[in-house]
C-alpha cells in the first residue's frame, strides 16, 4: 500500500497517532505559549506568489548550487538532537535521504549517532553542528573530532543561552538522555510499535557528549557563556566554512559577517526558543537588505510546503532548511514516510515554478512575489 502522505500535515496527523504522546511532543513543541510556532506557518500564508502566463516551463530545474557544491534540492536536513525518537534508526534514514536526494544533512550536536558515522553514511552531505557548553576545552575537542572525520560546514548554533521552558516537555516529564517513570511507562505502552522497536534498538543516547560523568554537557545545562571573543576564536580556529544559527537580528548578522563567518542561518528554533520573536520570514528581506545580494543566507522555522520554499528563496534565502517536517515522515512511515515527504516538497516547488513562470530555482527573486 503506498504511504498516504499527501501533505506534511499528513505525516503530522500520522506521526502523532504512531509516536507516544511524550516523543511526539517534544518534536511538535515550543516555547512559551507556542505562538511563534502557529506564526511562522501563517507568516509565510501571508506572502504571495505572482503567477505568470505563457512561459515555456517544460523542463525546470530545482537543483542549486550553495556553498561551493551542487545540490539535488534547495532545501536540507536541519540539526534536530535526538532525531531516533521519531523511530529507531531514523538517523540513519536521514542520511540515505540526504545521500539519495543529495541533499545537506546537519548532525546536530545533540544526535544520537556518531559525527564519524554520519560522515560515513553521507559523505560531503554531512553538515555539523556545534553547541558550546560548559567549558571551551571539550567543545574544542569536539571541533577537531569534527575536523579530523572530513567534514567542511560547521553551524554554529547561538540561539539556545539557555533551554526554554517547554510547557509540553515539563508537562510530560521529558528528559535527555530519556528517564521512564510510571507515567512514561503507560505512555510507552499504549504505543506499542514504537516502544518494541526501541527497545530493540535501544533508547536514543546522545552520541558525541558526554552527559552524566563529568558534567561536560547536559541538555539543560547552560549555554550561555558563548559571546563574541568565542565567535572571534572559533572562527580563527575552524578552517573551514562557518555558518552561524539562529540569527534574528540584522545588526547580529552585520557583525558576523565582518567577523568572517560565511553565511548566516536566519532561525527562530522553529518557534522553540524565544516565543514573542519574529517569524524567520519576515526577518529575511531585512536580512537580505542589510548583508548584500551575494553574502550566503541560509533559512528556517515553518516550512510547511513546496510554495514556502518558493517563497523563501524569493524572499532573498539561498537556501532552506526544515526540522519538523523529516521527523513527523519518520514517525509516520519510516524510510518511505521519509523519502515520500521529500519527493512531495519537489513535487510541490515544481508546480509551482510551472505558475510563476521560472524554470530555473536559481533565478527566484522578488519579481516572483505579488505586490512586493
Ligand atoms: C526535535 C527538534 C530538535 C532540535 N534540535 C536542535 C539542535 O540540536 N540544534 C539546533 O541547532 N537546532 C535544533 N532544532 C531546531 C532545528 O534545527 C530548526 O531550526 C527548526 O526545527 C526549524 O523549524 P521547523 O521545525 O518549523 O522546520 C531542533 C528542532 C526540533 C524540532
Amino acid at each position: 500500500m503506498p504511504s498516504q502522505i499527501f501533505t506534511v500535515e499528513d505525516a503530522r496527523a500520522k506521526a502523532k497517532r504512531r509516536l507516544p504522546k511524550m516523543v511526539f511532543d517534544y518534536i511538535d513543541g515550543a516555547a512559551g505559549n507556542e505562538r511563534l510556532a502557529a506564526e511562522n506557518i501563517s507568516a509565510f500564508e501571508n506572502v504571495k506568489l505572482q503567477p505568470r502566463a505563457l512561459v515555456n516551463v517544460e523542463n525546470r530545474k530545482l537543483n542549486k548550487s550553495f556553498l561551493g557544491r551542487d545540490w539535488g534540492l534547495p532545501f536540507g536536513i536541519a540539526p534536530m538532537g535526538m532525531c531516533d525518537l521519531a523511530w529507531p534508526g531514523a538517523d540513519e534514514m536521514l542520511a540515505a535521504a540526504a545521500t539519495k536526494f543529495n541533499i545537506p544533512l546537519a548532525l546536530s550536536t545533540m544526535a544520537s549517532s556518531t559525527i564519524e558515522q554520519t560522515r560515513e553514511r553521507t559523505g560531503e552531505n554531512a553538515w555539523f553542528q556545534f553547541y558550546v557548553s560548559g567549558s571551551k576545552e571539550p567543545a574544542m575537542k569536539l571541533i577537531d573530532r569534527v575536523a579530523a572525520a572530513g567534514y567542511t560546514n560547521l553551524l554554529f548554533t547561538v540561539d539556545v543561552p539557555q533551554v526554554a521552558p517547554r510547557v509540553r516537555d515539563l508537562r510530560n516529564g521529558f528528559q535527555a538522555p530519556l528517564k521512564i517513570g510510571p507515567k512514561q511507562f503507560i505512555d510507552f505502552a499504549l504505543h506499542p510499535q514504537w516502544s518494541i522497536s526501541s527497545l530493540l534498538k535501544g533508547v536514543p543516547t546522545l552520541a558525541n557528549v558526554e552527559t552524566e560523568a563529568d558534567g561536560q554537557f547536559k541538555r539543560d545545562s547552560g549555554r550561555g557563556g558563548v559571546d563574541w571573543d568565542f565567535l572571534n576564536y572559533l572562527r580563527d580556529y575552524w578552517p573551514h566554512k562557518l555558518i552561524v544559527k539562529g540569527v534574528l537580528s540584522t545588526q547580529d548578522a552585520v557583525r558576523m559577517k565582518q567577523a568572517g563567518v560565511d553565511g548566516i542561518y536566519v532561525s527562530n528554533h522553529g518557534g522553540r526558543q524565544l516565543d514573542s520573536a519574529p517569524p524567520s520570514v519576515v526577518v529575511l528581506p531585512l536580512m537580505r537588505k542589510a548583508l548584500g545580494e551575494e553574502y550566503p543566507i541560509l533559512l528556517d522555522s515553518g516550512i510547511r510546503d513546496g510554495e514556502s520554499i518558493v517563497k523563501a528563496l524569493a524572499l532573498g534565502a539561498d537556501f532552506v532548511m526544515m526540522g519538523r517536517p523529516y521527523s513527523y515522515a519518520i514517525g509516520a512511515d519510516g524510510q518511505r514516510g521519509l523519502d515520500t515527504v521529500v519527493e512531495l516538497l519537489a513535487g510541490q516547488i515544481s508546480a509551482a515554478m510551472a505558475q510563476i513562470g521560472v524554470t530555473d530555482i536559481a533565478t527566484l527573486d522578488t519579481h516572483n512575489l505579488f505586490n512586493y
